[in-house]
């Protein structure tokens, strides 16, 4: 093996979770990743608040550091890893990183989905690499799949079990048959979920690794603003349960999907899915992330793996760090586009608001048990011409107990537009004989 190139010099910007196992890994598998490299990596700066913490695990190895921009103007760095998170310090040690020329390696999915577009064009500009396979899904290397393994495809649509948190969350509700709150505040206490989970459970996390997705399956630029983002706060076990009856799991999906014909563009939306049970994806249980991309000529493939953790997502920022040892002296040109799509070629297929999105449904009545009331509902769904599926309705007293008057309609719906959906739920929300909200869940096959 030749070996005259000297080692690429890393600055790691936080050494938490993620930094510690990079480190970690690195030391490890450094002769293997030499091998792989044609070069040594080596972190030699670290910033961290925490100077005495970075220190005890560095060692000797690294210059410790409490400012970050003592490692950015170090001009022996060659690549600045930030794993501090968040939009705010995080974006300005970015983009000054690469104002000093140095490559880029960042798990901040954040940053990416919404300063993205700032974020490359400056290293466009300044002819450095911006790499983020730990952005998305931790370990499971889904970026490099999507921009380099699928190249050939036209990509139809992905789909993925992107947040570890929820689908730990929705795992124990089927399990366990509880509520959401119940397994929230259990998963606090065992650590799976953070103290304030709000990005994980209202989907924004899932919708920035979408966004991050959508961009590079379709060569649009990241609009984490036109994302449609629900998360699970309000499902009940209940629904769990009734899909669980038809043949479906319900799982928090991450989906980007191409739309041809009358209203073209691509659906960029994040929110509970019935998933047919059979699927391998619906199987995907607890803190697990899973990916299916459907391409032209591949057809449906499945990525699998953590998504979150010290060494799984080193795995990730340590792929990045030989991608960049490898094309560090290469010409720009040479280098796989940020996007996979080259800056000049992207497209303008605008992401569709979210009544032109058109899916199936699994919808959920508590009506009055009395004759007509389901003439009424169904009347209505053949109004709007919404095409019904299946229907399940339960016995009264399963659901009220004995005596009661009341129960439950399941609805599955073929494909229609969310709007039309919107319309015929307003309809049948207004009935008398319809006694409470209406649930709606979408539904995808993932064929
Ligand atoms: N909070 C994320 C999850 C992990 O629960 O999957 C980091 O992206």
């Amino acid at each position: 093996m030749k070996n005259a190139m000297k080692p690429i010099q890393v600055g790691l910007l936080g050494i938490g979770t993620v930094g510690g196992g990079t480190f970690a890994v690195l030391k490890r598998n450094q002769e293997e990743i030499r091998r792989r490299a044609g070069r040594g990596i080596q972190v030699t700066m670290v910033a961290d608040l925490d100077v005495a913490r970075a220190r005890s695990l560095v060692g000797d190895a690294a210059a410790v550091v409490a400012d970050a921009r003592e490692v950015i103007a170090n001009p022996d760095i060659d690549v600045v890893v930030e794993l501090i998170g968040g939009y705010g310090i995080a974006k300005t040690l970015v983009l000054e990183a690469i104002a000093a020329g140095k490559h880029v390696v960042t798990a901040n999915k954040a940053l990416l989905a919404v300063h993205g577009t700032e974020i490359f064009a400056a290293a466009h500009k300044k002819g450095v690499m911006v790499a983020f396979e730990a952005a998305v899904a931790g370990g499971i290397p889904i970026i490099k799949s999507l921009r380099e393994g699928l190249t050939a495809n036209s990509i139809q649509w992905v789909a993925g079990i992107i947040n570890g948190t929820t689908n730990f969350i929705l795992s124990e509700m089927r399990d366990k048959g509880l509520d959401f709150d119940v397994v929230l505040k259990e998963a606090q206490r065992l650590g799976y979920a953070e103290a304030d989970p709000t990005f994980d459970i209202e989907g924004v996390d899932a919708a920035h690794k979408a966004t991050l997705m959508s961009a590079i399956a379709f060569g649009i630029p990241v609009q984490f603003d036109k994302a449609y983002v629900e998360g699970i706060t309000q499902l009940g076990a209940q629904d769990i349960q009734y899909a669980e009856q038809l043949g479906y799991r319900i799982k928090l999906l991450g989906i980007a999907k191409r739309r041809e014909g009358a209203s073209s563009g691509i659906e960029l939306r994040v929110h509970p899915s019935l998933v047919p049970a059979k699927r391998l994806i619906a199987n995907v249980e607890g803190a697990m992330n899973a990916v299916m991309v459907h391409g032209d000529a591949v057809g449906t493939t499945l990525y699998y793996g953590k998504g979150a953790g010290s060494e799984p997502t080193a795995s990730a920022v340590i792929a990045d760090l030989v991608d960049i040892a490898r094309l560090h002296d290469a010409s720009a040109e040479q280098r796989v586009p940020h996007l996979a799509f080259q800056p000049d070629a992207m497209s303008d297929l605008p992401v569709l608001p979210m009544d032109e999105v058109v899916t199936s449904y699994y919808l959920r009545l508590r009506v009055a048990d009395q004759a007509g009331v389901l003439a009424r509902v169904t009347g209505i769904l053949a109004e709007a011409g919404i095409s019904i599926d299946a229907v399940l309705q339960r016995e009264a007293r399963e659901v009220g107990g004995e005596g009661s008057t009341q129960t439950d309609v399941i609805i599955l719906t073929h494909d229609t537009r969310e709007g039309t959906m919107n319309g015929a739920i307003a309809k049948m929300q207004a009935l008398p004989t319809v006694l409470a909200g209406i649930t709606r869940i979408r539904k995808e096959e993932l064929a």
